[in-house]
């Protein structure tokens, strides 16, 4: 619980008078964010899964590893972050009748909202052609932190599956989370743009954890050695290491997956996509260990990074 210290109003006088209807708006945020101490909590580790360019695999591997970590005893739940642009309940084989949308504007609370699937994870729906969820108001920003804070205390793993670029809440939630898997592709212009959004979320938050997979490679190796130059980029320009999280390679029968039809770590769980799956999963476990609920300060918390970054957004 978020316990108020001072009320954003306490401000002197004069300091509002200098920064004026606005100023004192943004001021009386910053103390407020400075001043409350909300009290320690236990919550899941969060996942973003993220990318420059479009179209890389994001949906594939956020549901794929979503499925994995649940079989692994894992309480998980895979978040459509992809604002206004939701997929994850098709890939999912889930016909939700209420999505984030629902639960932004008050009208479902977070229990109407999550629904379970029939492959194991629960999902947290995102809405499909909705502009409003697109661009997502100040307030709309607060009620998400706020929510998938909730949501985290329930959870182990919360995988968050978000739209392309750096749009203003796509970077609030991967600046959020504990860890970032980077999905792209190993074509220069897809590395070019990875490479971007590492600069950006770097540049606000120099400690965050890239985790690189490579999906479609054509060939075996294509992945890693596609990794090992966004790394070396990022070192050279952003000081930072990249970890490698593996390669995908590219196969067809993922782009035929049909409506209704359940994930192919599902179908076929032997299969050589299965299998390359299943090794990612091994390498998140150890990267992003424990993949626990743990214990973390009130002002260290999902929600609560979610607003300190906000500031600077
Ligand atoms: N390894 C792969 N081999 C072949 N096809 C793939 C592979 N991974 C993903 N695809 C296909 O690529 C297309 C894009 O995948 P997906 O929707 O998961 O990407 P995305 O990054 O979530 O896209 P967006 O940026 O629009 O959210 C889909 O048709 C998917 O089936
Ligand atoms: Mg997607």
């Amino acid at each position: 619980m978020v316990e108020r210290v001072a009320d954003a109003g306490s401000a002197k006088p004069s300091t509002q008078s200098a920064l004026g209807p606005r100023g004192r708006g943004l001021f009386g945020r910053l103390l407020d964010s400075v001043r409350s101490v909300p009290a320690a909590r236990r919550e899941a580790v969060t996942i973003a899964i993220a990318s420059g360019k479009g179209g890389t695999g994001k949906s594939f591997i956020a549901t794929s590893l979503a499925v994995q970590l649940h079989r692994r005893g894992l309480r998980t739940t895979l978040v459509d972050c992809d604002f206004g642009l939701a997929v994850d309940h098709l890939l999912l084989g889930v016909k939700p009748v209420r999505s984030l949308q629902h639960l932004l504007a008050g009208q479902a609370t977070l229990a109407e909202v999550v629904c379970e699937t029939p492959c194991g994870p629960k999902l947290l729906p995102g809405a499909s052609g909705v502009r409003k969820l697109a661009a997502m108001s100040d307030k709309n920003l607060l009620t998400l932190a706020r929510e998938l804070g909730a949501l985290a205390q329930q959870e182990d793993v919360l995988v968050l599956d978000l739209g392309a670029g750096i749009g203003p809440a796509t970077m609030l939630t991967m600046l959020a989370a504990d860890h970032i898997v980077m999905v792209t592709q190993p074509e220069i212009a897809a590395l070019v743009d990875a490479y971007a959004v590492v600069k950006c979320v770097t540049q606000l938050h120099q400690k965050a954890q890239f985790h690189v997979l490579v999906n479609r490679a054509l060939t075996a190796g294509r992945g890693e050695q596609a990794y090992e130059k966004l790394t070396e980029v990022a070192r050279q320009h952003v000081g930072i290491n990249l970890n490698f999280l593996g390669e995908m390679i590219e196969d067809q029968r993922i782009g035929q997956h049909r409506l209704g039809q359940l994930p192919l770590v599902v179908t076929d769980p032997t299969g050589a996509t299965a299998r390359a799956l299943e090794l990612v999963v091994q390498r998140l476990m150890v990267l992003a260990a424990p993949l626990l609920q743990r214990e973390v300060a009130g002002d260290a918390g999902f929600e609560a990074r979610f607003r300190n970054f906000r500031l600077f957004i």
